[in-house]
């Protein structure tokens, strides 16, 4: 996260969104790097992960609200900064939700994209990946909308199209957890979890089979956090 949190140091973020903000994690992440702001408000259609967010947080500038990215409340150019964090493969109408953010953001605002991507990783990176694209077939199976991680041609042609003024492409691979002990255990217990989200039908053994050869792989190729796409843009 460095080079993002590096550059949220140096801003006053203003009225902030955070569009599929999930649990919490990225809202705190814009609160605790950002030099000031005033609101953050995290969108997010899942009100389970809305409730689960709302127990971690404590600052009263962080508004939680269920709204769906494709189709905002705000009126235009209501935000000083937009961002979405970890998200983007995760929003089944992921152009629409970016126009959205562009409209929802002032003129001269600043737009974010934070978003792993699938292509250019070493073999310890491609465990990570395997590992996503696990979890989101395990999503689907439970009709949760998760499709694989996009390409950084992908990304970088979704931003292009958005018609933002000085964009800011950053490639960032997190060197400090190379073969974590801590960080491959926590993936096991992850994979276990969904191994149990897994629901019974024809495809579930396959997938579980799937599950425990990734957790080989950590231990037999290692484990690294995939390439990091972080695009900043003014509108
Ligand atoms: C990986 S999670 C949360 C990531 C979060 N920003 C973070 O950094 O921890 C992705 C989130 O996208 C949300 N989501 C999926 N489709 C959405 C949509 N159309 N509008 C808003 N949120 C959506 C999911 O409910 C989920 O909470």
């Amino acid at each position: 996260m460095d080079p993002l949190k590096e550059w949220l140091g140096r801003q006053d973020g203003g009225l902030v969104l955070d569009v599929a903000t999930g649990r919490g994690y990225s809202a705190s992440l814009l609160a605790e790097s950002l030099n000031c702001y005033r609101n953050i408000f995290g969108i997010d259609i899942s009100m389970e992960n809305l409730c689960q967010a709302q127990k971690g947080i404590k600052d009263k500038r962080i508004i939680l609200l269920g709204m769906r990215a494709e189709s905002m409340g705000f009126a235009d150019g209501t935000f000083d900064t937009v961002a979405v964090i970890n998200s983007l493969h995760h929003l089944q109408y992921v152009e629409e939700s970016l126009a959205e953010m562009k409209r929802v953001l002032k003129p001269n605002g600043n737009f974010i994209i934070f978003e792993m991507v699938q292509d250019g990783l070493n073999e310890k990176q491609i465990s990570h990946r395997e590992a996503h694209h696990w979890w989101g077939a395990v999503d689907r199976q439970n009709s949760i909308f998760h499709r694989e991680t996009f390409r950084n041609d992908e990304l970088r042609g979704m931003v292009g199209r958005l018609g933002l003024s000085k964009v800011e492409f950053i490639n960032f691979n997190e060197e400090t957890e190379i073969d974590s002990k801590e960080v491959i255990n926590n993936i096991e217990k992850t994979i276990d979890l969904y191994i149990e989200k897994i629901p019974e039908n024809i495809g579930r053994q396959p997938l579980i089979d799937k599950g425990l050869k990734l957790k080989e792989r950590f231990h037999e190729v290692g484990f690294a956090w995939a390439t990091i796409l972080i695009a900043i843009g003014t509108k």
